[in-house]
């Protein structure tokens, strides 16, 4: 799927500060960043440690709010959402994949695909029925009643991966999801991602990888908390 500039974004951020405060020094992580996302974008977000990357990532998916700026998602300004609101819509419309995973130890890997549609109160029969699907996508309905540390770190990220694809959501947030695995895991992986884009998801990856970077059909480059644009992103925002 091509993204058009025509179709409504899904993500409109304009003049996006982040501030951080510990107890005695206040880091500005995002510096009035504006950033526009279409229906089937692949963006990679690439820059250097402490560029802001993960902070942008967190303010994506709805686990951080901006210190100024504006945020629509799919047209609704966030930050005119209650708390209770916006976690709703975290859990309904985002699949986020970790760098490390975050498999819950005490579940099984069907357990922990099947608990995001707990949250979403899905019958049972139709939870079932999600769960069998979003692991068999992964090639991992071998081991549906296996705990994560007995899974190799490549079958707890497909794990992950179910996880994160079984609520359908609008936008599949990741950040480094290839960090802790070999390139063979890697490439299983991005191959994923790159399979969900071509079925019409639109996904937002962090990553310090360029071979990671080339599956994206959009690379935002950010240094000290703004976006380095290209002409043609001048263009488009
Ligand atoms: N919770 C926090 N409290 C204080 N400062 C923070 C916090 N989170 C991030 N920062 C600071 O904000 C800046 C941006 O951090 P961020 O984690 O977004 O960088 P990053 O681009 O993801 O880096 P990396 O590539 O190392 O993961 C850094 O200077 C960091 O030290
Ligand atoms: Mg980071």
């Amino acid at each position: 799927m091509i993204a058009s500039s025509n179709t409504p974004p899904i993500v409109k951020m304009r003049g996006i500060y982040k501030y951080h405060f510990t107890r005695d020094v206040q880091t500005a992580a995002l510096n009035g960043l504006d950033l526009t996302i279409h229906p089937g974008d692949f963006v990679a977000i690439a820059g250097p440690s402490g560029s802001g990357k993960s902070t942008l990532l967190n303010l994506l998916g709805l686990i951080d709010e901006p210190s100024r700026g504006t945020y629509h998602l799919h047209d609704q300004e966030i930050g005119a959402l209650s708390r209770r609101e916006r976690s709703r819509l975290r859990k309904e419309s985002m699949g986020f994949i970790f760098q490390s995973f975050n498999l819950i130890d005490e579940l099984s890997a069907a357990e922990n695909v099947e608990l995001p549609l707990i949250y979403l109160k899905v019958p049972l029969a139709e939870r079932r029925r999600r769960v069998a699907e979003a692991m068999a996508e992964l090639e991992m309905n071998h081991r549906m009643d296996h705990y994560p540390r007995q899974l190799s770190g490549g079958q707890q990220q497909r794990v992950a991966i179910a996880r994160a694809i079984v609520t359908q959501p609008t936008l599949i947030l990741a950040d480094e999801p290839t960090g802790n695995l070999d390139s063979e895991n890697s490439r299983i992986v991005m191959e994923k991602l790159r399979q969900f884009h071509q079925q019409g998801s639109t996904i937002i990856m962090v990553t310090h990888s360029e071979e990671d970077a080339a599956y994206a059909s959009r690379i935002v480059q950010l240094f000290d908390g703004t976006q380095l644009l290209s002409e043609n992103e001048f263009i488009r925002q």
